[in-house]
């Protein structure tokens, strides 16, 4: 195991299944990841960043090695202030490709001691974005298969279900 703590940088907006196999994943590699939420106000958010980063610590309470942070501003700057040189990304598709490689590449030139790491998602998960949950939810989707069961219940009380 490498003896660094990571940050997992996003939105998380809200968190789903794909966003805690990549946290689960990271665990197996650090000792400590940081899910740093972007603080970020968006006119299209479905929680707060207090309300994101609530749901991910409830998800998390009692496993070892995950924190929970938001910051606004550089990430790179960000992940120096964390003492965490490695900046940890899920990729799904190919279509995440060019986007996720200017990050790494921008990140890399403001910083060249920042690495990012990409971890492909697993199959099952290949589908899965907060903006679907976000689009499909407040529609009466049942989502229980695509985030964990205490967004399912944040969602459920947020649209009456
Ligand atoms: O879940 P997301 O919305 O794809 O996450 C994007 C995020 C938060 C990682 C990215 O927007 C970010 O790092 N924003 C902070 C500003 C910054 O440092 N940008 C440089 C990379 S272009």
């Amino acid at each position: 195991m490498l003896r660094q703590r990571a940050i997992f940088p996003g939105s998380f907006d809200p968190l789903t299944n794909g966003h805690v196999d990549v946290i689960e994943r990271c665990l197996t590699m650090f000792p400590e990841v940081v899910v740093s939420v972007l603080s970020n106000p968006s006119k299209d958010a479905l929680f707060s960043v207090d309300e994101r980063m609530a749901l991910i610590a409830k998800h998390f309470s009692g496993v070892e090695g995950v924190s929970v942070a938001s910051f606004s501003g550089l990430l790179v700057e960000f992940a120096l202030s964390q003492k965490a040189r490695i900046v940890v990304r899920g990729l799904r598709a190919i279509s995440d490709f060019d986007y996720e490689a200017q990050m790494a590449l921008i990140n890399r030139s403001l910083d060249s001691s920042i690495e990012t790491l990409f971890l492909m998602a697993r199959e099952a998960n290949s589908y899965i974005s907060s903006s679907v949950v976000k689009q499909i939810a407040p529609l009466g989707a049942d989502v229980g298969h695509l985030v964990p069961p205490v967004v399912d219940q944040a969602l459920r009380e947020r649209f009456q279900k």
